[in-house]
């Protein structure tokens, strides 16, 4: 199969991959022929590209199955609801759903992330971000070679990293526009939020809980929200602040266009040291390969 951007798609090609809604819904199921009618539909999503079937059919070698992904950002599109409406959460109930991510990242872990599926729709955005993250931690704390218990801690907290992004207004997070001095301010504010919105709930680890407060710190001291530097921010985060990064910089976002995944690669390699720690960039190096 090969990513073809919505403008360059054509009546008769073929999808590859199944068109989900932010909520899990399959939109256009895959092996699906391509209409006029359809292209239109596509086109007004916001989606910028698709998986097309190649005349010649490459098995691409997943890291994830599609149907625990979608099971995950379902859960996590759930819990936003329920957060905004004030309800009562049990933030593991997505603890199962975890495992059987750590497991299939484990039976696939020859697998490089290059497969990665990076294509969202804009809306989708925060949960199939969560789970690009988790996803790319894991495979980290799987080449670090973490226990189980690890693992399942590191992926809760990466799960969660954006939590606090649930308690900031829909209008600055959808918003078209280049944001103002005081609305960056206030996004700025969602790694405290998610910290003491998290740590008010029973059963999560502290070292999970961390990764939410600290994966905008930078390895040199430049990030926030307290400007912590080196180890004193828990390797966790410093694994997550690199998964972060780099899957922000393969989305398309309204107001950027997507980096190639090279070109991704190479601004964290360029950045170790500095942004990213340097062991931690080695350990990323590895997985990607
Ligand atoms: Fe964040």
């Amino acid at each position: 199969m090969k990513k073809v951007r919505i403008e360059d798609l054509q009546p008769g090609m073929v999808l590859a991959r199944s068109i989900y809604s932010p909520d899990g819904r399959i939109l256009v199921k895959e092996k699906t022929e391509l209409t006029g009618q359809l292209l239109t539909r596509l086109s007004g999503l916001g989606l910028p590209a698709a998986y097309i079937e190649s005349v010649q059919e490459i098995n691409v070698a997943e890291l994830v199955s599609d149907i625990t992904r979608v099971d995950l950002i379902r859960g996590l599109s759930k819990l936003d609801q329920e957060i905004r409406a004030g309800k009562k959460l049990n933030l593991l109930s997505n603890k199962q759903l975890l495992y059987s991510l750590i497991d299939e990242i484990n039976s696939n872990r020859n697998n490089p992330l290059s497969e990665f599926p990076d294509i969202r729709l804009h809306s989708d955005y925060l949960y199939g971000h969560s789970v690009n993250v988790c996803v790319i931690a894991v495979k980290m704390g799987l080449k670090l070679t973490y226990n189980q218990l690890k693992l399942a801690d590191l992926a809760i907290g990466a799960l969660y990293h954006d939590i606090g992004m649930t308690q900031i207004p829909l209008t600055i997070l959808d918003k078209k526009q280049p944001l103002t001095e005081a609305e960056t301010k206030i996004i700025r504010t969602h790694p405290e939020i998610g910290y003491n919105f998290l740590k008010g709930n029973d059963g999560l680890s502290h070292v999970s809980i961390h990764v939410a407060y600290q994966h905008h710190e930078r390895y040199n001291g430049s990030g926030y929200p307290r400007g912590m530097a080196g180890t004193a921010i828990h390797e966790f985060a410093r694994i997550v602040a690199i998964a972060d990064v780099f899957d922000s910089l393969i989305t398309e976002k309204i107001y950027r266009k997507a980096k190639s995944f090279e070109e991704a690669v190479d601004y964290i390699q360029s950045n170790s040291g500095t942004e990213f720690d340097q062991e931690m960039v080695e350990v990323f190096l590895k997985i990607i390969k």
